[in-house]
């Protein structure tokens, strides 16, 4: 890398600072002509990094699991980021891909993904959803619950076919993560209950009911996890279950997912694992509590989001104002407005995330100054950075990169104050792709009927 203040794991791989105008570049082109033609706020993904990270994952369990079970089926999952070209690169890579809504569905099928390629996801499918899935050939349908068991059947009856289903269960882990994205303690909407015993009542109905054919148990703790134990507890849980059906009821079920969540650096504090040490972590332990209970290695399957569309995407804005604010301690912070903010990126103000920035435009030697990168919504949670060193000379009309905003930055994008959206371009090769256009007034004024 050829800048001290791009911090590696932060960045796509073909990111580099321009060694005499101190310019941004990714894959050779400078930000500053990207926003001059296409306009900022805008994200940016490295296509080379996004794809070379979805194979990392599809290669790394593969090679871990493939004594045990032949390898693995890693599913993208597409509420990180989905758009046509996102299914094509992913399909084309060896990946399937997870969808949660009938909007995902219908962006993945027009994406030109196989059916069989497809889990459906969703704690409240629309029976019209369903039958879309259904229709569709998804290879896996994941109940989510006891209500929902007879609304697939019935679909199926229906269809005259028999659908794949896993059930979603919850493992009673409470994951070290925001409490809005963790998803394995007990109370809170997805899955059904190891513990109470929902999840082996909803396995004992599906197995009485002949459209439905039981795949197996689906796992996921969480997202943003970089302790893999919560991994591990979840899966031993898991597989104690399966081991369980096969005992009392003489139900192999072939496959087992351990869903997503993995998690990325945000800032330089951040330590997640490779998916090498990961997949070879998880691998250890299936390996071993299978041998315990007795029981084959069902076909492993995961679901990463974030941690293949996470990191290869970054946010360039332009500075609008600089605001410098006096604290009660005395010192000044720095007030950066740009031209985006909570509506390009709701995570800081939902999760609290923290983000990193850079000045992309130009190289400073000027002190670093403490720092609040702001939007320019009307709200005081509009936070892009809470926290960074900038350089104090940072100006209207310099542009800043904010990395690491290739997962849920666009998904979760909105239009509040009828801001448009930005588009999402990808870079590769020198030369870049509009995956999504920015959106525009008239997009906006559409929906408006009055
Ligand atoms: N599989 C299932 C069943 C999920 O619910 C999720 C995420 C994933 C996989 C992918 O998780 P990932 O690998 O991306 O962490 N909007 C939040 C994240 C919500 C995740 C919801 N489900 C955020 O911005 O942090």
């Amino acid at each position: 890398m050829a800048d001290m203040d791009l911090i590696e794991k932060l960045w796509p791989q073909n990111i580099r600072r321009g060694s005499s105008c101190g310019i941004l570049k990714i894959d050779g082109l400078r930000v500053t002509d990207i926003a001059r033609e296409y306009g900022t706020p805008a994200y940016i993904i490295d296509e080379e990094d996004f794809r070379a990270r979805a194979r990392s994952f599809k290669t790394a369990f593969d090679q871990a699991f493939l004594s045990l079970c032949g390898g693995v089926d890693v599913y993208y999952a597409s509420k990180a980021f989905l758009s046509l070209d996102i299914a094509r690169w992913v399909t084309r890579d060896g990946l399937r891909l997870d969808v949660s809504t009938g909007g995902e569905l219908a962006v993945a099928l027009r994406g030109g993904v196989p059916g069989k390629n497809l889990g459906v996801h969703g704690n409240n499918k629309s029976v019209a959803e369903i039958e879309r899935a259904v229709d569709a050939g998804a290879g896996r349908i994941v109940i989510d619950s006891l209500t929902e068991i007879d609304r697939v059947n019935d679909v199926a009856i229906d269809r005259g076919v028999t659908v794949p289903v896993m059930v979603r269960v919850t493992a009673g882990v409470s994951a070290s993560t925001h409490d809005f994205i963790a998803t394995a303690h007990e109370d809170q909407k997805f899955g059904l209950s190891i513990a109470s015993g929902a999840a082996l009542q909803a396995i004992e109905k599906i197995i009485s009911l002949p459209g439905l054919r039981l795949l197996g148990l689906h796992s996921h703790i969480g997202s943003q996890i970089f302790d893999p134990s919560g991994f591990e507890l979840a899966a031993q849980r898991v597989l104690g279950l399966h081991a369980a059906v096969a005992a009392r009821w003489g139900v192999a079920m072939p496959e087992m997912d351990l869903g997503g969540g993995f998690g990325v650096a945000y800032t330089a504090e951040d330590d997640p694992m490779s998916p090498a040490d990961l997949a070879r972590k998880l691998a250890e332990v299936i390996d071993k509590e299978c041998q315990e209970l007795g029981v084959p290695v069902p076909r492993i399957s995961i679901e990463p989001g974030r941690a293949i569309a996470g990191p290869s995407g970054f946010t360039i804005y332009e500075v609008g104002t600089v605001k410098p604010v006096q604290l009660d301690d005395g010192t000044t912070r720095n007030y950066v407005s740009v031209d985006g903010g909570m509506s390009d990126n709701i995570r800081p103000a939902l999760y609290g995330a923290n983000y990193s920035a850079v000045l992309a435009s130009r190289r400073s030697h000027a002190a670093s100054a403490t720092t609040r990168v702001v939007g320019k919504h009307c709200e005081t949670g509009d936070i892009v950075v809470h926290d960074v060193q900038l350089p104090d000379d940072i100006e209207p009309g310099d542009l800043i990169a904010v990395p690491v905003t290739g997962a849920y930055g666009r998904s979760m994008g909105s239009n509040y104050n009828y801001i448009p959206r930005p588009p999402v371009l990808a870079v590769k090769d020198g030369g870049v792709r509009v995956l999504i256009r920015r959106e525009t007034e008239d997009d906006m004024l559409a929906l408006d009927q009055g």
